[in-house]
């Protein structure tokens, strides 16, 4: 059995896992959340969410990771045989399904960081987006054709993503990780310190942090905050099991987990702080109020801001900036969706990185296709709803149980106090046995009665069922199949 690979240094390993928790969630997710949701204010379901559930999920998927010595599936093989399934499940429809559209988004990015250079969007940045650039079609089942523009895109993003993920963990993840995050924190700090000075941009960080207590009554707002920090940290991917099960026996995991949050979370508010300032410009310039000219998600960055960089003086250059900066937070998160699949691959069937890496990079390419044509808006919609709802809380609910009601979490937590610095108590155990579940489950339950009234974003049944819902069990069945296959000889 060949040695596994490791990280060549602590430092390394925190810069990948930050990498892959610093996304494009961070940016446009994050800021539209802080807004809506009553600003300043939000910060306390946000920090509550990431105290009591993020970091110490992040402990037990390193924990996992480390103690055990494995990807997900090995991971959880090792904690009871009959679960080898949940860890396949995770690396699976991650694979393919979220890392399929996200790459798109970041072809997107790509697109539209050359678009800067001549403000090709002209005067009307909606029509653009969603006309000319995207081409939407009126349901999902008008396919109507690819659109160059993104496919050149994606080929570009799947050759850089083999070309780093090729090289392994130390050779490849690492170093690109260890160029990618201090590039990305020194052109973010540009970005806001250039922002901030615009006319006009206290306003926009006036509503961006003026606390309005009476949003965060409701539990929606308690929900999307459980469900943001789950997401940012990149949680049920399977990922963080794998990045952690590459470190020295001798590491320090509570306080690498502890890091890598508040990095994120650190990052998301510098982000945010960029573009409100941005926000409140756009205000100003048009004379208009911050409410009509912020707008949700993708339109955050597709529509206002382009629309914001033709205002602005030396906007050609900001935008240019701004979309690099996007796709290298994407690029760090892509890679470690791949390299948490064939992290899997290797440990199961005992096969070669590079030609498994080339053969996957391919698959991915062909099956991002969907994604890139006339309907890939509504597909990507679609499938990032049921995947994000229902894979990543499963998967977290899952680990929950396996490890705190079918083994002894008190296992990891001896471990985890052996090598770390930071000592976990038996809080910990309460979190993971009793909280974190609770909570997960409330979120899931409320997304399924949601989803009973009504199908979800407006689509028709049948369309959240054959792309949707099938996707869902195209993937549970995969995870049971691969999961009963031969392991190789001697895994561990
Ligand atoms: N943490 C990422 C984000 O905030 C989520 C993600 C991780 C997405 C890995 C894709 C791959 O964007």
């Amino acid at each position: 059995m060949a040695k596994r690979e490791t990280w060549n240094s602590q430092l390394g390993f925190l810069l990948a896992a930050v990498g892959s928790a610093i996304g494009l969630g961070n940016i446009w997710r994050f800021s539209y959340m802080a807004y809506s949701y009553g600003g300043g204010a939000f910060l306390i379901p946000y920090i509550t969410a990431l105290v009591t559930a993020g970091i110490p999920l992040l402990i037990l998927e390193f924990a996992m990771g480390h103690e055990r010595m494995g990807s997900a599936p090995l991971a959880c093989r090792k904690i009871r045989p009959g679960w080898e399934w949940l860890g396949w499940w995770a690396v699976i429809f991650v694979m393919f399904g979220i890392v399929l559209y996200y790459m798109v988004v970041v072809a997107w990015c790509l697109n539209f960081m050359i678009y800067s250079f001549s403000l090709a969007w002209g005067n009307n940045p909606d029509t653009f987006f969603f006309k000319e650039f995207l081409q939407v079609a009126s349901s999902p089942w008008q396919l109507g054709g690819l659109r160059l523009p993104i496919v050149a895109g994606l080929a570009v993003v799947w050759l850089i993503n083999w070309g780093i993920v090729y090289r392994g963990i130390a050779g490849g993840i690492e170093v690109a990780n260890k160029i990618f995050m201090p590039t990305l924190f020194i052109l973010t700090v540009c970005l806001v310190i250039w922002a901030v000075n615009l006319e006009g941009a206290t306003t926009g960080l006036k509503a961006y942090i003026t606390p309005d207590f009476s949003k965060i009554l409701s539990p929606r707002v308690w929900i999307d905050a459980y469900s943001q920090i789950f997401f940012t940290l990149s949680l049920g991917f399977g990922i963080m099991i794998a990045y952690a099960s590459y470190l020295p026996r001798e590491s320090d995991i509570t306080r690498s987990a502890i890091l890598t949050a508040l990095i994120n979370s650190g990052y998301s508010l510098l982000a945010g702080t960029g573009v409100f300032a941005v926000l409140g410009f756009m205000a100003a310039s048009q004379g208009k109020s911050i409410s009509e000219v912020v707008s949700q998600s993708i339109g955050l960055a597709f529509v206002a801001y382009p629309k914001a960089i033709s205002l602005m003086p030396g906007g050609k250059f900001f935008g240019a900036v701004f979309f690099f900066c996007l796709f290298v937070a994407g690029l760090s998160s892509s890679i470690s969706i791949i390299e948490a699949f064939i992290s899997a691959m290797i440990d199961k069937f005992g096969m070669r990185r590079r030609p498994l890496v080339t053969l996957l990079c391919i698959a991915g390419l062909a099956g991002s296709l969907v994604f890139a044509t006339k309907a890939g808006l509504l597909w990507l919609d679609i499938v990032d709803h049921m995947l994000t709802h229902y894979g990543l809380v499963v998967v977290g609910i899952g680990e929950c149980i396996l490890t705190a009601w079918l083994f002894n979490s008190a296992l990891f937590r001896d471990h985890l106090n052996r090598v770390s610095s930071v000592k976990l108590g038996r809080w910990w155990d309460v979190m993971i046995r009793w909280f974190i579940p609770f909570v997960l489950g409330i979120i899931l339950l409320s997304d399924i009665i949601g989803e009973i009234n009504e199908p979800y974003g407006g689509y028709s049944w049948q369309a959240i069922f054959f792309i949707g819902w099938l996707w869902i069990l195209g993937t549970i069945s995969a995870a049971l199949y691969i999961a009963r296959k031969r392991w190789q000889e001697r895994p561990y």
